[in-house]
């Protein structure tokens, strides 16, 4: 596997790579990312090539977020892409991807309203500017994205299809631990006691999804079945949204549709968790 750390080797690089499918992250790999890579490589085949990125991108991290004390630990994210079959990992500084006087970034003004951008603002400009940077850095045929990052995923769908970016978009089921946690590099941040709760959050959103396949439809219903079992399974978590929502413009609904999607984000003491689940049969 090739690591590369500066846009003048990538590119030459790209010149002889033929079909590429990319996996882009942050580092601080666990086996969600792993589980993305494997998938790439299963769409790749064995012509064509995988690469992933490694990039902390200060443009999504809000004022008071955790950028400065987001893990970093390359090493052990370049034997996990090897492992998982990527051919090259692309790993670059700040300064290599962005110039010190950049005035040009890429505004959404729909999709990241809603759901985690109401109280992150920014954050999903900054997810897109990035996106569109590596996009156009490694100008994959394919990308492979998580569905753990639900709203994430939807804005690059909208991101590729508004700038007409040709990369054919690829979305992963969320890969969890056993006992229905989803993995997330914010997991490192709770402490015993939140990590024995934190598993509430998909039994909350599966009661919900068992109550929707008995008939229940209605957000209010919905919603108040997940704050129920929060408040008795999750007492050390403050919610911060749950809502639902359509699968594709993300806009909420009064009412659960054969393409409707539960999202929520809960506060622990140092970490904000997130998941969802899709009410389709
Ligand atoms: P990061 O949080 O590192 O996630 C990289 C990719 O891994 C995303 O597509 C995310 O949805 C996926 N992922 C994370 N946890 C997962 C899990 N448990 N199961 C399945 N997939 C999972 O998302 C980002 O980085 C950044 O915003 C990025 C797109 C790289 C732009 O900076």
């Amino acid at each position: 596997m090739t690591l590369i750390e500066t846009v003048k080797e990538l590119r030459a690089w790209r010149k002889s790579a033929g079909h590429l499918v990319f996996v882009p992250t942050m580092g601080a790999l666990h086996e969600g990312h792993a589980t993305l890579v494997r998938e790439a490589r299963l769409f790749a085949g064995s012509e064509a090539k995988v690469a992933a990125s490694i990039f902390v991108n200060p443009l999504q991290f809000g004022p008071n977020e955790d950028f400065d004390r987001y893990p970093r630990t390359l090493d052990q994210d370049l034997a996990m892409c090897a492992e998982a079959g990527a051919d090259m990992v692309f790993a670059p500084s700040v300064q290599e991807v962005y110039h010190a006087d950049r005035s040009i970034q890429i505004r959404e003004s729909s999709l990241s309203h809603v759901l985690c951008g109401a109280s992150r603002p920014g954050h999903f400009d900054g997810v897109c500017t990035v996106v569109a940077k590596l996009f156009n850095l490694m100008q994959p045929d394919e990308a492979v994205f998580g569905k753990k990052d639900y709203q994430q995923l939807a804005i690059i769908r909208r991101l590729v299809r508004d700038l007409d970016i040709p990369v054919l978009v690829h979305g992963i089921e969320t890969v969890r631990e056993s006992d229905g946690l989803a993995m997330s590099s914010r997991n490192r941040y709770l402490s015993a006691a939140e990590r024995a709760q934190a598993p509430a959050l998909r039994a909350a959103l599966m009661q919900a999804k068992e109550a929707w396949l008995g008939g229940v439809t209605g957000s209010q219903r919905l919603i108040e079945t997940i704050r129920a079992v929060l408040a008795s399974q999750a007492s050390l978590g403050r919610p911060d949204y749950i809502t639902l929502v359509d699968q594709q413009t993300l806009q909420p609904l009064t009412i659960a549709h054969e393409h409707s999607l539960i999202a929520l984000a809960v506060f622990f003491d140092k970490a904000r968790l997130i998941d969802n689940i899709e009410l389709s049969h």
